[in-house]
């Protein structure tokens, strides 16, 4: 099932929303970082600058075959080898890898979909004991220029309520990522 006010506008125009190689930093992806797996890949805008800084493979998963087509095409582009983008239903089917195998996931601009337990258990079974799932997500304590209606969008307090019911751990307080996110880690208890 396609995810709530999750629909994408226009590539360039989404990619000045972020500061992406800040975002990646504040989770530590680095080339000793092994496998990432992705929920809803988009564009890619965080796929090929994840894959081209780690070693190890980027499981990029979406929904939308559009969204794939564009993540492999960006990959091929940057000569990018390490991103393996396939068409799947997360919620429905899980992540497609081996429970467990993944060093972290990444959630980003997802959680404000229907079943955030579930997404977050899922990605909790997919990541290695002490393994990080990494969220972001769009403020609702100023305006923002994109992002889910306020009535859906979460806030800080209700993704680290969900974190816990689904077993993960909080690794420091939720963190400020400018100039309209912010962000979580989260890990598999050891
Ligand atoms: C708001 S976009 C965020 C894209 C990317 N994470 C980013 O931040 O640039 C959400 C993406 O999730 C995808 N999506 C929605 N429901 C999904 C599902 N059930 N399984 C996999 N992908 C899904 C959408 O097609 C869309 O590309």
């Amino acid at each position: 099932m396609k995810l709530r006010e999750s629909g994408m506008p226009a590539q360039d125009y989404w990619e000045t929303l972020f500061d992406v190689p800040r975002i990646l930093d504040a989770f530590g992806f680095d080339a000793a970082t092994g496998d990432v797996a992705e929920l809803g890949c988009g564009y890619g805008t965080f796929t090929v600058p994840l894959a081209q800084r780690i070693r190890s493979r980027v499981f990029a998963l979406d929904l939308d075959s559009e969204m794939v087509a564009a993540t492999r095409q960006r990959a091929t582009a940057a000569g990018v080898r390490n991103v393996e983008a396939d068409v799947r239903d997360v919620l429905a089917e899980g992540f497609g890898v081996p429970l467990g195998s993944c060093d972290a996931v990444l959630l980003f601009n997802i959680l404000h979909g229907e079943e955030p337990v579930t997404l977050l258990r899922r990605a909790s079974e997919t990541v290695r004991p002490g393994g990080l799932v990494a969220v972001i997500h769009w403020r609702s304590d100023i305006v923002t220029p994109r992002g889910p209606s306020l009535a859906i969008r979460p806030r800080p307090a209700e993704i680290a309520a969900w974190a816990a019911s689904a077993g993960l751990a909080a690794d420091g307080e939720s963190f400020l990522l400018p100039p309209w996110h912010y962000g979580h880690k989260l890990r598999r208890p050891g």
